[in-house]
């Protein structure tokens, strides 16, 4: 049971929440799941769970508005922002994949070259994309990338998979895997 005054930042809704709040159970806490609040007491303790966006919890704590934060490593590759990893949590393991349309004619990486590609992840793409000395065009939209092949506004694109239903649902297929996600506990180095 921790007994200090803590802040843990958390997903407001989605694939992080239900596990983040069993880790913060199995921490010996009774925290409320069902909460809407922004910020909500475990019972009996100082810990207070904060409910934010999961692409902004790597600036909470690295800001000290939270002590720690459970965030996809995907989220916090892509920030590139100097935070401590204090654990791999093991839940919501996915990862960040190029898929095209099922009949695209887009069979290798290299045939990426010229292609336009959206994606909410531009700088793990364009990492991606310089090691392999491919050219593409990064389109970068905030969300519901999966539809951009469809309306013509990319050849490809570079999103989270993790069952494989929302590529599915889209007509489109993987051609390759570029990083490895899951949950992580992280914390402010300067703290
Ligand atoms: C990701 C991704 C897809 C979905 C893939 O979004 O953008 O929409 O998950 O999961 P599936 O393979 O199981 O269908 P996410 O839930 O991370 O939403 P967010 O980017 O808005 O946080
Ligand atoms: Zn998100």
């Amino acid at each position: 049971m921790i007994n200090q005054k803590l802040t843990i930042a958390v997903q407001k809704s989605g694939r992080l929440r239900a596990e983040s709040f069993k880790y913060i159970e199995l921490l010996g806490l009774n925290c409320d799941e069902s909460s809407r609040d922004l910020l909500s007491r475990c019972t009996g303790s100082q810990v207070t769970v904060l409910s934010v966006r999961d692409d902004d919890i790597p600036e909470y704590v690295l800001k000290n508005v939270a002590d720690l934060g459970i965030v996809g490593a995907n989220i916090l590759a892509e920030k590139g922002l100097k935070l401590k990893k204090v654990k791999k949590l093991g839940f919501a393991k996915c990862s960040l994949q190029i898929a095209i349309p099922k009949d695209s004619k887009i069979s290798s990486v290299n045939a990426l070259q010229g292609a336009r590609i959206a994606t909410s992840y531009p700088n793990l793409l364009r990492k991606f994309l310089d090691e392999k000395a491919v050219s593409a065009s990064i389109i970068t939209l905030a969300g519901a990338v999966e539809v951009a092949p469809s309306l013509n506004l990319a050849d490809a694109v570079c999103d989270l998979v993790q069952s494989g239903k929302t590529l599915k649902e889209n007509g489109l297929k993987p051609l390759v895997e570029i990083f490895k996600s899951e949950a992580i506990l992280i914390s402010n180095p300067k703290k």
